[in-house]
């Protein structure tokens, strides 16, 4: 394990409240956002095996792609000063260069953590994943080891496996499970490992994993997660598709990536307010309205065994909030 100070398993927490009763669910928020102190939720998951596989290839440094807004900007940044890498985050629009003090606190907080960072125009910054681009970056810094934006890669997927153990374990009967979705690997990784494990029990109970895109036009991210899910099949007849299904809400968006309406706050206060568990605007706060909603739509049957898993990005907050 290369980053220490590791909660595990992460609580399970129950939920109680007289519309899951009325509706006759049982909820729980699985707390992944308390698995580390600096590296949050399913960062954690995403980074652990690519620094893993940076350590074998004597990599002393991690560059990586996002927003000023990045929670995976932060992590990384903490994740790298954490294990003893320099980082570099190649950053999408170049009007902040030159401009600390106009910084987000996300790149504040990465600052602070030792990240450099090269900030790029956004024409440029969307070729960022092409092999030209790619290739390019890897001459100029040969020592380095390049995640792409979100942490996104096959070594991210493979690191939820811990995750969904812990799932089976603390519920075996487990019906849905509500996850935010930015650029699919932590869904791929959800599905993988259930439909994975699902094979060798005498599982009875359909699981669906239910993805909430937070950004609009989320349609395609669903051919994006096959494949995926296709670079990391080991062999397809160890997988229960039967029992295992999966699927993108993709009308929760609330206006678009980073964007929250005022509905979508109050809804965001109150539940922090009943439950005493704070959530991010971007991400987990739209997954769990997504939830609501469908349960006041009679989309989740009686009897139905929920969790709400959060992914962290309390960072997130401090832009907001703050
Ligand atoms: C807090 C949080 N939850 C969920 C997600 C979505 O993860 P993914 O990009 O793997 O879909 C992100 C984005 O990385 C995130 O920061």
């Amino acid at each position: 394990m290369i980053l220490e100070n590791v909660t595990k398993p992460t609580p399970l927490t129950p939920l109680q409240s007289r519309l899951f009763n009325e509706y006759q669910v049982n909820v729980w928020i699985k707390r992944d956002d308390l698995n580390h102190p600096t590296v949050q939720g399913n960062k954690w998951h995403k980074l652990q095996n690519n620094l893993i596989q940076a350590k074998q290839l004597n990599k002393d440094t991690l560059i990586t792609f996002g927003g000023a807004y990045s929670n995976h900007i932060a992590a990384t940044a903490a994740a790298a000063k954490a294990a003893g890498f320099k980082s570099i985050g190649i950053i999408r629009g170049d009007e902040l260069a030159g401009l600390p003090e106009k910084w987000s606190n996300t790149l504040k907080g990465a600052s602070t953590n030792g990240m450099q960072f090269i900030f790029i125009d956004r024409q440029t910054y969307r070729k960022k994943d092409t092999s030209d681009y790619l290739n390019n970056l890897q001459q100029q810094h040969p020592n380095a080891f390049i995640i792409p934006e979100g942490g996104t890669n096959q070594h991210a997927i493979l690191g939820f496996e811990n995750l969904v153990d812990d799932l089976y374990q603390q519920c075996p009967d487990w019906t849905h499970v509500f996850s935010a979705v930015g650029t699919g690997g932590t869904l791929a990784g959800l599905i993988h490992f259930s439909q994975n494990k699902t094979k060798n029990r005498n599982q009875k109970t359909q699981k669906n994993i239910i993805g909430v895109p937070v950004l609009k036009q989320g349609e395609h991210l669903k051919s994006q997660i096959n494949d995926l899910l296709d670079q990391v099949k080991i062999d397809s007849n160890s997988y229960n598709s039967n029992t295992v299904s999966w699927q993108l809400l993709t009308q929760y968006h609330d206006g678009g990536y980073a964007k929250q309406s005022p509905q979508g706050l109050n809804f965001q206060k109150k539940f922090e307010e009943q439950f005493g568990i704070l959530l991010d605007p971007i991400y987990t706060s739209k997954m769990v309205y997504a939830f609501y909603d469908q349960l006041k739509s009679q989309k989740i049957v009686k009897g139905s065994n929920v969790i709400l898993l959060h992914t962290g990005g309390l960072q997130g907050r401090k832009q907001t909030y703050n």
